[in-house]
């Protein structure tokens, strides 16, 4: 047996014991702050859909975590990273790096959009559309503040929650599956949001920027990072965000800005990303080795060269922009 295998079963071992012994597995209950109740809800909770989801959003939603899969994803990153000599038992934060970014830009634009939102150590964040828990750790290290991460994608909260373990912050961060258009918290939860590549999966914006508003508290920012259309032709699929157009609904900059100030939000900063794109995909081009290393991102995305390609073309095109927007709710 790996010591990947023998750390994910003993640590999912002691979790049925818990479980056991009183533990919820069904929707989370959140307090007034928007943390799960008691010590035996800390992590991953499943089956937070709401009654009121129509057959079409059920579908989208269906159709999109599909899409992302992940399964056994955590014991693929800890076995690659167990091959490269890093045990479970030693993983680091900046470890996980290459791969827990599911965005363009990586790291360098989680860090560069976090920042803006000015986060205290006292400050409870959430983070919509969570995927394998990167911005929240990288939060959680950098800020020392509460992250709460949800997202669609059971296998990506699973790893999410299993990754956060392995480096020691999981009091500080849970992550929750479940619905951005139903997100099963209070209102005025959060001090801060965060959403990162997530809305192009989302065809109803109004109802997403609107549940956003009410978990968060008046005066609190959101920070977004998503890709727009400008409505030009050059967007060819597979991209790393849907097979087809099907699942991949884009608005425009200046929609997106229409859509957060109809739903209560005030816009303090937008910003076109098109040059720093273009770049960051041309130095990841050019630096590819043959083979990949253990540890990367063709551990959560098949077909990465061919959809990344697409992206980079459609951007050379102008016929998407990757656009950055900070707001506070009114
Ligand atoms: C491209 S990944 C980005 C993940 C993460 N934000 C990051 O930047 O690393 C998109 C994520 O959005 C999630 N997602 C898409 N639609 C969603 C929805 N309606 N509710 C919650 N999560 C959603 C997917 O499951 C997936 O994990």
């Amino acid at each position: 047996m790996s010591l990947t295998t023998e750390w994910i079963g003993n640590y999912i071992g002691i979790r049925h014991k818990l479980d056991g012994e009183g533990g919820s597995r069904g929707p989370p209950h959140v307090n007034d702050a928007g943390s799960p109740k008691n010590e035996t809800e800390v992590g991953m909770t499943e089956g937070v859909e709401r009654k009121e989801q129509g057959a079409g959003k059920a579908g989208l939603e269906r159709a999109v975590s599909d899409h992302y899969g992940g399964e056994a994803l955590a014991e693929r990153i800890l076995g690659a990273l167990e091959e490269m000599g890093v045990s479970p038992d030693r993983v680091r934060p900046a470890d996980l790096v290459p791969v827990e970014e599911l965005h363009i830009g990586g790291r360098e634009a989680t860090e560069y959009l976090v920042e803006k939102l000015k986060l205290e150590p006292s400050h409870h964040l959430l983070d919509v559309g969570c995927g394998i828990g990167g911005t929240a750790r990288h939060v959680v290290e950098r800020y020392g503040c509460r992250v709460t991460g949800l997202d669609l994608t059971p296998g990506f909260v699973r790893t999410a929650h299993l990754l956060t373990r392995v480096v020691g912050f999981h009091r500080k961060a849970v992550f929750h599956v479940g619905s951005a258009l139903s997100l099963p918290y209070e209102e005025a939860a959060f001090d801060a949001a965060v959403s990162v590549h997530v809305a192009m999966n989302i065809r109803d914006r109004g109802r997403l920027y609107r549940e956003m508003g009410r978990v968060l508290r008046a005066g609190a920012p959101v920070g977004l990072f998503d890709v727009t259309t400008t409505g030009r032709e050059g967007l060819n699929y597979p991209v790393p965000w849907a097979e087809t157009p099907a699942t991949s609904h884009l608005i425009t900059p200046q929609e997106m800005v229409e859509r957060l100030e109809a739903a209560g939000f005030e816009i303090e900063e937008t910003e076109d990303r098109t040059a720093f794109a273009i770049d960051f995909f041309r130095r990841m081009f050019e630096q590819a080795p043959e083979s990949p290393p253990p540890l990367g991102s063709h551990l959560v995305m098949e077909e990465g060269r061919r959809k990344l390609g697409n992206v980079l073309a459609a951007l050379e095109q102008g016929a998407i922009v990757p656009f950055l927007v900070v707001a506070r709710r009114r």
